[in-house]
């Protein structure tokens, strides 16, 4: 749960004052209010403090207050009310929200407030040792179809696994966020069901209004690189196709593998846990290359998951990971 609280006086600026251009912004967002209104601004005011000084200050509340003629404790309500209001410093590269509401927390809510634990603070709210990052928990924060999730800054992450929430740790650490996606980190759509469609799946054979092309060029994006993107098929890196077994190994038990990856590994003769647990670097890259999302072969480590799968099946992985695969 979130405790809401100002900072210790230790560490509150003695005053605050918005720069230059945040002050002609606050003026003109001021006036977008009738007259008597003006503390409609409130919020943005804060956000963009917040923006401004990494947190929302004592010292900021008590100006924007006298600047929208509220009482200090009517800005100190909305300050503490909305968990997008940082009270206290918090990483410079990174400020991680874990949503720790039911369905995040039947989804694995606690084991990402454990990698948080282990790579930024064992307390929430407090800095890690380069000041870089800090985490807390917080309450739902509307993304729960794609639990379980964190925020972090304005963006959100979903569909996390802990191994995933270390790689994207790691990249905001590095100063390299602009290397993750932000929404689900699993092969699907927004919020579409995870497995592909459920409803509406027969085509209607009289549309009534057509899909525009761009709209079905969005889509199709979406979900593969363009076929400029890919390898190609005679690369040396190429991993070794097998004719398709009468038993093909399930690789959706694979974490990170569902039905549309499946399908597009079988499009290039992969099977079998043993051939995917035998990929090296260079065939684990071009193998990346057909799929949508860079970089998750090795975020969610599918040559250990495939070796463990291999030799021993479900049994094996649990005793590998601690627990079932998907
Ligand atoms: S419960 Fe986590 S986003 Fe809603």
């Amino acid at each position: 749960m979130s405790v809401r609280r100002l900072a210790e006086d230790s560490v509150q600026p003695a005053s605050f004052a918005f720069s230059k251009d945040n002050a002609v912004w606050a003026k003109a967002t001021i006036k977008k209010y009738p007259k008597g209104r003006e503390q409609s601004a409130v919020i943005p005011l804060l956000m963009r403090a917040q923006e401004q000084d990494g947190w929302v200050t004592k010292a900021a509340i008590e100006s924007i207050a006298d600047m929208l003629g509220m009482a200090y404790i009517r800005v100190l309500e909305v300050a503490t009310f909305y968990t997008q209001f940082q009270l206290q410093p918090v990483g410079t590269r990174a400020h991680i929200q874990v949503c720790g509401t039911t369905p995040c927390m039947l989804r694995g809510a606690e084991d990402l407030i454990s990698v948080c634990k282990s790579k930024i603070h064992a307390q929430p709210h407090h800095l890690n040792a380069d000041g870089t990052l800090s985490w807390e928990e917080v309450e739902c924060l509307g993304a729960c179809v794609n639990a379980p999730m964190v925020a972090i800054f304005k963006d959100t992450f979903e569909d996390l696994t802990p191994r995933q929430l270390e790689y994207v740790i790691e990249r905001f650490e590095a100063g390299r966020a602009s290397e993750v996606k932000p929404g689900p980190q699993i092969d699907r759509v927004f919020s579409a069901p995870i497995g592909g469609l459920t409803t509406l799946t027969t085509p209607d054979p009289k549309p009534k209004v057509a899909r525009t092309k761009s709209a079905a060029a969005e889509e199709v994006a979406a979900v593969a690189p363009t076929d400029s993107a890919k390898p190609s098929l005679d690369d040396p890196n190429r991993p070794a196709g097998i004719e398709k077994p009468s038993q093909p190994d399930d690789l959706k038990m694979i974490s990170g593998v569902g039905p549309k990856i499946e399908g597009i590994l079988n499009e290039l003769g992969i099977y079998t846990f043993a051939q995917v647990a035998g990929w090296k670097q260079a065939e684990r890259d071009w193998v990346d290359g057909y799929l949508n999302f860079k970089g998750r072969i090795d975020r969610d480590d599918w040559v250990k998951q495939a070796d463990a799968l291999a030799k021993g099946g479900e049994a094996e992985y649990i005793k590998v990971f601690g627990k079932k695969p998907r």
